[in-house]
């Protein structure tokens, strides 16, 4: 029981990183937001605020009071993320929650987690591949070529469109996507529908990350640039386009058409367009002065993220009937329905879809990038088998893991459904959360004289804050999306008890001692 216990000192996890790889520390407080911000805005805002605002089978919409599922779930990362920057600025090394699980929770949690960060990695970005073939369908299109529908979607979506035309829905989105079901072509009866942009892009960024093209803060700088530039020129025009009265309208179900239930059943889900800040941490080891600027890039990229998802909800819902923005492009889908003179938006249909497929690429990057180094810090643990750490003998990346990790997200952006991957991610990424919260206290009470250059301000009751919005945002998904992680948690355990139990560095190490 002691073994499952065992506990990195924060002292040993700073010594492994000076000692270690020897990262450059080159990123100054700017760079961490903007990394932050790069990582963080992608297919949240640009694909899944549409479920958010519409809803769907299993929960209700926000409407326009979407706003305030905003502003909610920046206030339960808000806590998370004072978590988070302690915990970084104190054991300033690599590898993200998992690492800081490691020095506070001991080797089972720390597994717990790094299993539970696949989800948040590998699994998010099937989400992003899948937002960003919506968007890449879209600018294509303005070049007159039109992908078949069953080469860009899913079953499921397909399926249930087919059902909605059927049922009297007839909209140009669901027309295409029911296109899928009746167009697909069949193989032993089934119809074929496989969404190839998805798959086929992360194909190309696997390679890319194999040969070695490291992000490196300048490209990521100009991605956040663009990014914002694209949201700013959305808003602008956007806000000439606003039609008032859809911000309330009475037969639309006014201002918060389902009330409380459904600004917190959309905050749920829009928590996915948030993900990525606590990815400032995962930079510890090339931060300056990690003591000061952590806790800075943390909490900036989620301010400036907030304003500007702020912004933009606001402006869609005005410029659109809310139901009509249920799709995964709802910020095309809102100049579409916005009444706005035609080339105005048929040019800024194409300017959003360039920015956004830009704007996801990158995040796909970073992700991409991520999962492959939490995978190379589990292996160097002994908690998964060694080939994870195999560094390529002549490009010097860690090439099994970005292959894996390729292989796997790609393979499931091809057949997946956006809304079903993001409520596993977010419960995931939750549930990550939530350890790390509880982390903060532990660390507090087991290692009290620890320097600490942030400190979350009242332990314990603000990372029990923390907890309980990001339980309560967890209570917001959908039964299946619990089943589902809690299959995913119990394969982990076995294969924990199956390897890491035996194979663990630290363990093997303190049982020599
Ligand atoms: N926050 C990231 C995105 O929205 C995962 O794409």
């Amino acid at each position: 029981m002691s073994g499952l216990m065992a506990r990195k000192s924060a002292a040993d996890l700073e010594s492994e990183a000076s000692h270690g790889g020897g990262l450059k520390r080159s990123l100054n407080k700017w760079h961490l937001t903007a990394l932050g911000v790069g990582a963080t805005i992608g297919a949240g805002i640009f694909a899944t605020t549409g479920t958010a605002i519409v809803g769907d089978a299993a929960r209700p919409g926000a409407g326009p009071a979407i706003v305030f599922s905003f502003l909610l779930t920046a206030i339960a990362c808000g806590f998370a993320a004072l978590c988070y920057a302690e915990f970084a600025a104190m054991v300033p090394v690599a590898g993200s929650a998992y690492t800081y699980a490691y020095a506070a929770l001991g080797e089972l949690v720390a597994w717990i987690i790094g299993w539970d960060l696949i989800v948040e990695y590998a699994v998010g970005n099937i989400g992003v591949a899948i937002g960003w073939s919506g968007h890449f369908r879209e600018l294509v299109s303005h070049f007159g070529v039109d992908i078949p529908s069953w080469l860009a979607t899913d079953y499921r979506s397909a399926h249930d469109a087919a059902t909605a035309l059927a049922g009297g829905t007839n909209d140009a989105v669901t027309q295409y996507l029911a296109s899928a079901w009746t167009g697909a072509p069949h193989l032993f009866g089934i119809p074929v529908i496989v969404n190839l942009p998805a798959a086929a892009v992360v194909f190309v960024m696997t390679i890319v990350l194999v040969i070695g093209v490291r992000e490196s803060a300048n490209f990521n700088n100009a991605m956040v640039v663009l990014k914002i530039a694209i949201i700013l020129f959305f808003l602008a025009v956007g806000v000439f386009l606003i039609t008032p009265s859809n911000w309330n309208d009475a037969a639309s179900g006014g201002f918060a058409p389902n009330g409380f239930a459904g600004v917190s059943a959309a905050a749920a889900i829009i928590f996915f367009s948030y993900i990525g800040f606590d990815a400032v941490s995962t930079a510890a080891e090339e931060a300056e002065n990690p003591a000061r600027d952590m806790p800075f890039g943390i909490i900036m990229s989620l301010v400036v993220c907030t304003v500007l998802y702020i912004a933009i909800s606001a402006v869609m819902t005005g410029m659109s009937p809310w139901q009509q923005l249920g799709t995964a492009e709802p910020m095309i889908t809102a100049l579409q329905f916005s009444n706005g003179p035609p080339l105005l938006v048929n040019a800024s249909r194409f300017i959003i879809a360039l920015g956004a497929v830009i704007a996801m690429g990158s995040v796909l990057l970073v992700f991409q990038l991520g999962q492959p180094r939490i995978f190379y810090s589990m292996a160097r643990d002994g908690l998964l088998p060694p080939v994870m750490a195999k560094v390529h003998p002549r490009f010097r990346t860690p090439y099994v893991g970005t292959i894996l990790t390729g292989t796997f997200v790609a393979t499931f952006a091809a057949f997946a459904n956006i809304a079903e991957v993001v409520d596993l991610t977010n419960i995931g990424t939750l549930f990550a959360f939530v350890l790390v919260s509880i982390g903060v206290i532990f660390l507090r009470r087991t290692d009290p004289d620890r320097p600490r250059p942030f400190r979350v301000p009242g332990v314990p009751f603000t990372p029990l804050i923390s907890v309980a919005a990001c339980l309560y945002l967890m209570f917001q998904l959908p039964r299946v999306t619990w089943i589902r992680f809690g299959i995913w948690l119990a394969i982990g355990l076995v294969f924990y008890f199956v390897y890491g139990y035996k194979n663990s560095v630290l363990r093997r190490q303190s049982s020599n001692a």
